[in-house]
């Protein structure tokens, strides 16, 4: 099969991490006669630098015009602290989920065996954690209207959501768990909030027309973080608005061990992008010492959405052999002194 890939490396150690990846994808071609064809553009602060824009009009191009986009980490911390700067490398990432139309954000959160002693929760607690989540993308309070008042000192984010939005990821998370442990659960605040009152009348209809075989749970969102550590292993399929599934994606991300293991997907009906979820780890650009696993993992996804099922099966096993041979980078296994290419070199090695 021919695949064309846009392919963005962004920020921090964002370059690193995707070289691996890039090297992980050459290896499958060769070994099940794929042709993976690469174009690469900026976006983010690499971006801002060379262009003024986080999210280049060439980029958007690009990507619009791939099969898939594969893209690092954004933000640098030149702009996290300062409130008046006009244009933030973040801006390019939500610029562009909203062009690709990307309203689903799918993240799963898995525990390796190999290293649930690293998990900042009790061995016992986390045994058996593997859920994933389906976080609304490009709605919510994330794109609703903002306003700041002439004199700067009151300000607002409007919280909007139609049904049509709560449909299209909902039917996602509910075919993704009759794939699964056929559960659903939903995270809102519909004790508070009248767009959370809406997720759960539409939610609810929609199980009752065509999901009834599936279990449905309800939970606050405030309940969810405290449920997300004392039991993480209670959930399957967690659907969510955006910016509750940002904050409870990043509690479950550490889960497992390492924020640096876990993938992601954002899909809509004609795109998609495939990004690990941790960040651009500016202190630790450029020394080798990035995890490249979830992007390769990322990788891996973007493999499964070509329906290329032995191929990302492929990834996933040379990742768990890495793991349970303690390859990995110094912040899983710190006696081990492996870098971001020597677990790269590793797992390709193992896919020929
Ligand atoms: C994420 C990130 C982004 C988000 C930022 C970088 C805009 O935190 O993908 O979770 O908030 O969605
Ligand atoms: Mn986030």
């Amino acid at each position: 099969m021919k695949k064309q890939i846009a392919v963005l490396p962004g920020d921090g150690i964002g370059p690193e991490i995707v070289q691996e990846a890039i090297k992980i994808l050459d290896a499958i071609a060769v070994k099940f006669g794929h042709e993976f064809t690469y174009s690469y553009a900026d976006m983010g602060a690499i971006a801002i630098d060379k262009t003024g824009e986080p999210l280049p009009a060439a980029t958007l191009e690009a990507s619009l015009e791939s099969d898939a986009v594969l893209f690092g980490a954004i933000g640098d911390p030149k702009y996290d602290n300062d409130p008046t700067a006009k244009v933030r490398p973040e801006q390019g990432l939500l610029a562009i989920r909203k062009a690709l139309g990307l309203f689903a954000n799918i993240r799963p959160v898995k525990t390796f065996d190999a290293l649930l002693h690293q998990s900042p929760l009790k061995e016992e607690r986390v045994q058996g954690t593997d859920f994933v989540m389906y976080r609304e993308l490009t709605g919510g309070i994330y794109f609703g209207e903002k306003t700041l008042s002439e004199d700067q000192n009151t300000a607002s984010d409007l919280c909007k959501y139609t049904r049509a939005e709560i449909e299209r990821i909902s039917h996602m998370a509910f075919t993704a768990a009759r794939k699964r442990r056929n559960s659903v659960t939903l995270i809102d605040k519909a004790n508070v909030l009248e767009s959370s009152r809406l997720w759960r009348r539409v939610v609810t209809e929609l199980h009752k027309s065509e999901y009834h075989d599936v279990e449905l749970r309800f939970l606050f969102v405030d309940n969810a973080a405290m449920q997300m550590i004392l039991a993480p292993n209670q959930f399957d399929v967690i659907l969510t608005s955006n910016l509750f599934g940002d904050i409870i994606s990043d509690e479950g991300s550490v889960i497992g061990g390492s924020i640096g293991l876990l993938p992601s997907a954002s899909v809509g009906a004609r795109h998609a992008l495939f990004e690990p979820i941790h960040g651009s780890f500016p202190q630790g650009a450029g020394k080798g010492i990035a995890n490249p696993i979830a992007m390769i993992l990322s990788a891996g996804m973007m493999l499964t959405h070509f329906d290329m099922d032995d191929e990302a099966k492929a990834i996933t096993t040379a990742v768990d052999l890495a793991l349970a041979q303690g390859v990995c980078t110094p912040e899983v296994f710190p006696e081990g002194n492996y870098s971001t290419s020597d677990v790269g070199d590793f797992i390709a090695k193992n896919i020929a």
